[in-house]
């Protein structure tokens, strides 16, 4: 890519038009995140300019630094609006039961949630061993804060059937050392609202801090809910919820790094602030994890908001709610293929009750088609499962999407399931995370088509391998193989 020096730095610069073409040629190789035939990791509304706007905006203030408000009123000025739409959204603001509600915008759902988790410990600084309760369907986030933060999780099994945890057993987790419960509005695997209400009450009946991770459906179950959908109580409506997190970068479809924190009132929200005096250089004062913050994605997001309004989120949920009742359509009319929840927000997530239908391999003829879903291992007594992200721009596609469906699954079948070679099988099932050694790792890399290249177009063999493999050797393999990827280029 670059004539003499090292990875992305040359001797002499390159032209702009040469270095922008570098880039596209670098993206063409990337999943599509336009045209609705990619159900994770991006948001697309489908609607004509948006991107031209967000793109602008971004560009106005990318280079405008959050680190001190003062310095740059404007996006002081844009956060506050941001989390009043958000807080208002959100059963809070003016004239509701939550008046006081505060916030804070951070970079992203797991920053909002490790924050979260951050401001219930330390409010409570008596206790040494701080402790958090979690649905097992809870994100993956939330272990994340835990692990950071040193606060122990203890996480409460879902139903297999309702996917959802019985509140007696929430309850029954909640020690006097709990800083804080959880739950999801929905949870992101199955697209399953939590019983936000019943969770919230049994928190705040001994006191205990409850968060409301809406991360993915804070920005459309309220929209849901107008457009007539049964959307349980799970805002600030709800007595006990303490904080909400709500992603501006999944369902307000603004560009990525921008989500929303907000607590009932700003005493709950203290704890979450860093400030510092105590060296010789300014003042420093961060209300989130990253101090020099890009104005960049906070105008984006509120260039998004202005431009859509509720009228155009409105509209979006309808399309994408349509979306989702027909693509659940699809995937009843493949023998074999169970929806695992009846879809009650906009994720589409189903399984395989024959053995003849292997659904890694099922998501490869899906990828071979075109269309790109998420698969899900098998935990905890829940089956290993296909999950599809809706979003607006679905809803055109959906027609096509039931022959494709019918044709991969035609196809899956008759390759027949990935045949893991049975002694990795048995590794696999056995081998203890610490005895993997470089050699093994490689040896199995490279066994699996992984290494420092693309990842390969058929993923069934890893999916397989790791699904067979227990929770603690799946996390060491998959950070092994992404380690391998991650080398710099000379
Ligand atoms: C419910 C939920 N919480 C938290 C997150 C984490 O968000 P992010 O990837 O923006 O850090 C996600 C992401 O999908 C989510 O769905």
């Amino acid at each position: 890519m670059t004539e003499g020096g090292t990875g992305a730095l040359p001797v002499e610069g390159v032209p702009a038009e040469r270095v922008l073409a570098e880039i596209r040629a670098l993206r063409a190789a990337d999943r599509p995140t336009h045209g609705g035939r990619l159900f994770a990791y991006v948001y697309d509304p489908g609607v004509a300019g948006l991107d031209e706007l967000a793109r602008a905006a971004y560009a106005e203030s990318a280079h405008v630094n959050g680190l001190d408000p003062t310095a740059f009123p404007s996006l002081l000025a844009m956060e506050n609006a941001l989390v009043g739409a958000a807080a208002r959204l959100l059963g809070g603001g003016p004239g509701t039961s939550a008046p006081d509600v505060v916030g804070s915008v951070t970079g992203g759902g797991t920053e909002s949630l490790i924050l979260a988790v951050k401001a219930a410990r330390d409010a409570r600084p008596d206790l040494a061993e701080p402790r958090l309760v979690v649905p097992a369907s809870g994100h993956a986030a939330f272990a994340k804060a835990a692990h950071y933060l040193r606060v122990a999780l203890d996480t409460v099994p879902v139903d297999p059937v309702t996917l959802r945890p019985a509140v007696a057993d929430v309850a029954a987790a909640i020690r006097p050392e709990t800083v804080l419960v959880a739950c999801s509005a929905p949870a992101y695997a199955h697209g399953v609202v939590d019983p936000v209400a019943e969770i919230a009450a049994v928190a705040a009946a001994v006191g205990v801090r409850c968060h409301v991770d809406a991360c993915f459906g804070g920005w459309t179950l309220p929209w849901l809910r107008r457009l007539g959908e049964p959307v349980p109580a799970f805002d600030f409506a709800v007595d006990g919820v303490t904080s909400i997190s709500v992603d501006l970068h999944k369902y307000a479809y603004a560009p990525k790094g921008v989500s929303v924190l907000l607590h009932r009132d700003a005493a709950l929200r203290a704890p979450q602030y860093f400030g510092y005096a105590d060296w010789p250089g300014y003042t420093m004062v961060n209300p989130v994890i990253a101090s020099t913050r890009s104005g960049g994605p906070i105008a984006a997001a509120y260039a998004t908001l202005r431009h859509l309004g509720e009228a155009g989120y409105l509209r979006l949920a309808a399309l994408t709610r349509a979306a989702v009742s027909g693509l659940a359509d699809a995937v009843r009319a493949v023998d074999g293929l169970r929806l695992l929840a009846e879809p009650e927000s906009t994720v589409v997530c189903f399984t395989s009750d024959d053995p003849g239908l292997d659904l890694f391999v099922l998501v490869d003829e899906l990828t071979a088609r075109g269309w790109h879903t998420q698969p899900q291992l098998g935990y905890a007594g829940l089956p290993a499962s296909v999950h599809l992200t809706v979003t607006a721009a679905v809803a055109p596609r959906v027609a096509e999407f039931g022959p494709a469906l019918a044709g991969a699954a035609a196809a899956a079948r008759a390759a027949g399931p990935v045949a893991l070679p049975p002694e990795l099988r048995a590794l696999a099932a056995s081998l203890a995370p610490e005895a993997l050694t470089p050699e093994l790792i490689a040896g199995l890399a490279a066994g699996l088509g992984l290494g420092a290249g693309p990842a390969p177009d058929r993923m069934a063999a890893v999916h397989t391998l790791l699904d067979a493999a227990p929770v603690r050797l799946r996390e060491r393999l998959l950070v092994e193989f992404v380690g391998l990827l991650q080398r710099p280029t000379w």
